[in-house]
């Protein structure tokens, strides 16, 4: 049987880094799923049409022009767009808010969703997102719940961003990371939500190591 993971949570709780460090421990691929709905998302900014537009964004999901696929080079994902790679395009803000509004509609979840479960179907994998454990592998042999509060998660964002040379003010951030969960959990079509069976990791007050070891602790209690 294969192994399966599905850690979710709210933007910047850290589940891709994460994610990233727990499967390559583990010796198994990490599919972040996030960047599947980032990569709808740009496809939708470059085609210039609106983002708020249900019924055009789902009429172009189901003629086939947003396939996303994914592949993974010496175990790292690349994310693909109707054929071409746009891993390097899709960490930008905007395709982040892009891919939160169109991650509303229930056409763009079900194509996605359909492909994370034929990926996670046939070999042992991790995959990080908002709706994994209580949609798309609710047998999943381990579920994590990962959080942090937003004031923890806007400052984590903040450092990043000053790395970057970026003087976003805090106040910005932490507005734009409370925008993105209220969007996030209260949508109509699968909300952000703690399966009933997650096991809850809070990383406000703990550092990326201890993360990593106390869900590596949580799979090695459950396998
Ligand atoms: O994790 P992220 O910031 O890359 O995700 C971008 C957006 O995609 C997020 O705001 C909500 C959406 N998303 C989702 O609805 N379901 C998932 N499984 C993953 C991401």
């Amino acid at each position: 049987m294969p192994l399966t993971i599905a850690i979710d949570g709210p933007v910047g709780a850290g589940k891709s880094t994460i994610s990233d460090e727990v499967a390559q421990r583990l010796g198994i691929l990490h599919l972040d799923t996030g960047a599947m709905y980032r990569a709808v998302g740009l496809c939708v900014m470059r085609r210039g049409m609106d983002l708020q537009d249900e019924a055009a964004v789902s009429a172009l999901c189901e003629a086939g022009g947003a396939q996303v696929d994914v592949r993974y080079e010496n175990g790292a994902q690349r994310t693909l767009l109707n054929g071409e790679d746009v891993t390097s395009f899709i960490r930008a803000q905007e395709v982040g808010q892009a891919a939160s509004a169109v991650s509303r509609y229930a056409a763009v979840r079900k194509m996605l969703v359909r492909r994370q479960q034929e990926m996670a179907k046939s070999q042992s994998m991790l995959l990080d997102g908002r709706d994994i454990g209580t949609v798309v592998l609710p047998h999943a042999t381990v579920k994590i719940y990962l959080t942090a509060s937003a004031q923890a998660r806007a400052q984590r964002r903040m450092l990043q961003l000053r790395e970057k040379g970026d003087e976003t003010p805090f106040e910005d951030i932490l507005r734009e990371v409370n925008a993105r969960d209220d969007q996030d959990m209260h949508r109509e079509v699968d909300p952000l939500r703690q399966a009933e069976d997650a096991v809850l990791v809070d990383s406000s007050n703990i550092t990326f190591e201890e993360t990593v070891e106390a869900i590596l602790s949580i799979v090695e209690a459950k396998k």
